[in-house]
């Protein structure tokens, strides 16, 4: 019964700055489906670590409170801990170290866990990570991985949160190194997942490919 409900979720990977968020969120709301941003769970995991002065290095500590932790990652609203995290996550602090909470083992097999009950009580959904088509959702009904070039992702990021383009673009591959280089679950496209280069296509020209795709195989 799991196994169906799994089928009915769309799984979209990739880098920062590949159009995820945006893109998941258009196509979840056209297919009028459920939206997961499973980024969030592990930026809310880090701000929580960081605000209890946790040592980020140590990992019982951080796996034991993201086991222990009340967390809700809506479509507007991050809480943690009855914390409203939807701002912090975003900020520098967070973002700086979130690379290494989602390193942690403990904390990735917590997350997952997590991941499939939403999947489960939702009866599926869009739902949008790293490791979303190769390990969380294996079974997924469609797996997109979006990329974009370095500059065009840099640009993004400027565009939403400012900023100089030679330091974000510094940020961005650092984190994409240590997402992509990590033991467990790391950043990569899955052998069966479609890859959509997104730099120089619109949001809705990108939304249309994916619906057409979900289209030809939710029969
Ligand atoms: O998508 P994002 O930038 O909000 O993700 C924040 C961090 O969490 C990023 O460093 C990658 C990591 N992440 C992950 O390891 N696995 C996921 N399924 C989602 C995000």
């Amino acid at each position: 019964m799991v196994i169906g409900v799994h089928r009915r979720v769309i799984a979209i990977d990739g880098p920062a700055g590949a159009g995820k968020s945006t893109i998941a969120k258009a196509l979840a709301s056209r297919l009028k489906m459920k939206y997961l941003d499973t980024g969030a769970m592990y930026r809310a995991v880090t701000f929580e670590a960081m605000l209890r002065e946790l040592d980020l290095d140590d990992q019982g500590a951080i796996t034991l409170m993201a086991q222990e932790c009340d967390l809700h990652v809506g479509l507007d609203r991050v809480i943690i801990n009855g914390h409203d995290a939807t701002l912090a996550i975003r900020g520098p602090e967070v973002t700086g170290n979130v690379s290494k909470v989602a390193a942690n083992s403990g904390v990735r097999t917590e997350m997952r866990i997590r991941q499939q009950e939403w999947a489960t009580s939702h009866g599926g959904g869009v739902i949008e990570g790293r490791d979303i088509a190769t390990v969380v959702f294996p079974d997924a009904v469609l797996k997109v991985f979006l990329t974009a070039s370095p500059e065009v992702r840099a640009l993004r990021r400027v565009d939403q949160s400012g900023g100089n383009v030679t330091e974000i673009a510094a940020a961005i591959a650092q984190r994409d190194l240590t997402d992509s280089t990590r033991a467990d679950s790391p950043l990569a496209s899955s052998s069966d997942s479609v890859v959509i280069d997104t730099s120089d296509r619109a949001i809705e020209d990108v939304v249309d490919e994916i619906e057409k795709l979900f289209m030809e195989r939710n029969i």
